[in-house]
């Protein structure tokens, strides 16, 4: 297996969960901060190597106080930016590795078997990404109806953590930057620049703390297994 540094993003807002501050610093059942859950597996993972926070300035003082109590020389950080993809762009950018996985630190569920089978698939490709499959019938919407179907069997959804060779990375990145591209995720631009984007399923429940219902949920899912 190689060894690998990770972007762990956690730079956003959380508009969507409405808190009044960044979801990530939510204390999940009043103890852990969402981000530590993350931050806690790239910690544990004796492949990675190092850890790249890319935090908000509005949180700075908060994180800088986190990474003083975890002496870790592991964790460096970079500000983000006003988009999901400038973060991870500012991120990249202190990337030394030949490979780097991205993750959203709204996302505390990750398991080493899906970030070892990520790690594998991207050795071989260059770019890959954990995904699930779709259960739920899907279809196109026009005005409030449904346009057409999608039969799911053709279909996944894709999550972090994604796994590319580093210098592949960049030069998707400058070249989506050059054309004023912009994605919700890294295989996307991956992809945009004539990369092959290989999917790993996982079984394992992935979910992104969105809405403040999502962290309900998570909060539920986390005292249940004892994280
Ligand atoms: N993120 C980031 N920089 C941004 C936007 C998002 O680092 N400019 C991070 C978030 O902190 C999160 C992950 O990317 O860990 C996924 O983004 P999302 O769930 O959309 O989080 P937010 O942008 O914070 O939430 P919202 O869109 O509801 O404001
Ligand atoms: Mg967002």
């Amino acid at each position: 297996m190689v060894d690998y540094e990770c972007i762990l993003l956690a730079a956003g807002e959380g508009q969507r969960a409405a808190l009044g501050y960044n979801k990530v610093l939510y204390k999940i059942n009043g103890n852990k901060e969402l981000f530590s859950y993350s931050l806690d597996y790239f910690l544990k993972d004796e492949y990675c190597k190092k850890i790249i926070m890319v935090i908000n300035e509005k949180d700075k003082l908060y994180f800088l106080n986190v990474f003083k109590t975890l002496k870790s020389n592991k964790i460096d950080y970079t500000i983000g930016g006003d988009t999901r993809g400038a973060s991870v762009y500012n991120g990249l950018k202190k990337i030394k590795s030949e490979y780097c996985i991205i993750h959203d630190s709204a996302r505390p569920l990750i398991y080493k078997e899906d970030v070892y089978n990520l790690l594998n698939n991207a050795e071989e490709t260059g770019g890959a990404t954990l995904a699930t499959k779709v259960y739920n019938t899907t279809c196109h919407i026009v005005d409030g109806y449904v346009d057409e179907y999608f039969s799911r069997h053709s279909l996944a959804s894709l999550i972090t953590p994604q796994c590319f060779r580093t210098s592949m990375l960049n030069k998707a990145y400058e070249d989506a930057n050059a054309k004023g591209l912009s994605f919700t995720d890294d295989s996307g631009i991956f992809k945009a620049c004539g990369n092959s984007v290989k999917l790993v399923f996982t079984d394992n429940i992935s979910i992104k703390a969105t809405t403040s219902y999502d962290i309900k949920l998570l909060e539920g899912l986390l005292y249940v297994s004892h994280r």
